[in-house]
């Protein structure tokens, strides 16, 4: 029987094509490799679908996101469409496909490679071997909460909400998370301020009842945020809502030298992923070469592990990456004395390591 595997790339806006397109020619070598039964379908979203049909997640791509397994997502955005009310603004596709196929648990990782040390803006001993998590809810909280809008034209509101439910399933994901890490989860919140961070530090406290081997820990946001810049290897899982995590993962992303390295997963209870870099559209240098395709190639690692339980394929490619940056191979978002890589030649030596 042959397996079929099918992957959604949604290239979106700004430099998200021409990431995409490494990934996709990873993609494309390991399927020829070992045989995945992939196929691959293309779709619009955000800025150029908006262009193309007058709606930032048109309904041919949620038909082919309906097929898919998988979804792999570039980057939505730019200033050309900054001034379209929000219904039409590219981010709002992408919260819309978030919200669909409740994507509710967002994992983003922050690993610091080895060779990458003096990457980072924070002094190498305190960044060293950094590893952590952040679980991120992302289908809840004040993204989503009604009311929102202008009220007047100078007036406008959007409300925090969660339920216990909420709560618990992602509470769940950060500790199950954790299990099979340090066994360290620490919850962030604003409970000396918010009611919703007073249910949240509840809920979580008791579930952590049936999770016995972890350690778990509270932390107030505003902390968090200082924290993890001030000693961030205290921190193994951290599990908090969409806004705080919005925040703290561009925090911790930048620990690691370039939010050009990092890949993210947001899984449904299904298994079905949509798996996206954490970097943005970066409009600034989209379309000429510059942009670093590691983040897309690690975000179909995660793919690999998380949808079609493919670990040893994710650790190849996780290796073939960290294989790259051995022999000094950087793209101009990082450091380098040496010359730098265009994104198709980074793409390239990504390539030649996973043929071998
Ligand atoms: C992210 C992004 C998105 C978010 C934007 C583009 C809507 O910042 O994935 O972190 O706020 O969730
Ligand atoms: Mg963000």
């Amino acid at each position: 029987m042959s397996i079929d595997r099918k992957i959604l790339l949604l290239p979106g806006d700004g430099i998200g094509p021409e990431v995409i397109l490494e990934a996709e020619r990873v993609l494309e070598c390991l399927n020829s490799k070992y045989s995945l039964g992939i196929s691959i379908e293309k779709a619009l979203l955000g800025g150029v679908a908006y262009e193309e049909s007058g709606d930032p997640l048109p309904q041919e791509t949620l038909e082919k996101a309906d097929w898919s397994d998988a979804i792999l997502l570039g980057a939505v955005g730019g200033p050309r469409w900054d001034d379209l009310p929000s219904e039409k603004k590219p981010e709002k596709g992408l919260l819309r496909i978030r919200a669909e196929y409740d994507f509710f648990a967002n994992l983003r990782p922050a690993i610091l490679s080895k060779y990458l040390v003096s990457a980072s803006t924070i002094k190498k001993e305190l960044v060293s071997d950094l590893d952590l998590l952040i679980v991120r809810e992302l289908t809840g909280g004040i993204y989503f909460g009604e009311p929102r809008g202008f009220i007047e034209k100078n007036k406008a509101i959007n409300t925090m909400v969660y339920d216990e439910e909420e709560i618990i399933r992602i509470g769940k994901v950060g500790f199950e998370a954790a299990l099979k890490r340090n066994k360290k989860l620490c919850s962030v919140d604003k409970s000396n301020v918010l009611e919703v961070s007073m249910l949240w530090r509840e809920v979580i406290t008791e579930l952590a009842k049936d999770y016995e081997e972890v350690q778990l820990s509270h932390m107030l946001v505003d902390n968090a945020a200082m924290q993890l810049v001030r000693e961030p290897k205290q921190f193994d899982v951290i599990v908090t809502g969409n806004l705080f995590g919005d925040i703290l993962s561009d925090i911790s992303a930048m620990l690691t030298g370039s939010i050009g390295m990092l890949p993210s997963a947001s899984l449904n209870e299904s298994g079905k992923g949509l798996y996206e870099p954490v970097h943005g559209s970066a409009p600034d240098i989209a379309g000429k070469d510059l942009a670093n395709p590691i983040a897309a190639i690690l975000s179909v690692a995660m793919m690999m592990r998380y949808t079609f339980d493919l670990e040893d394929i994710a650790q190849e490619i996780e290796s073939a990456v960290d294989s790259v940056l051995s022999e000094g191979h950087r793209t101009s978002d990082l450091e380098s004395e040496g010359k730098l890589l265009s994104t198709k030649e980074m793409g390239n030596e990504i390539l030649t390591k996973l043929e071998l």
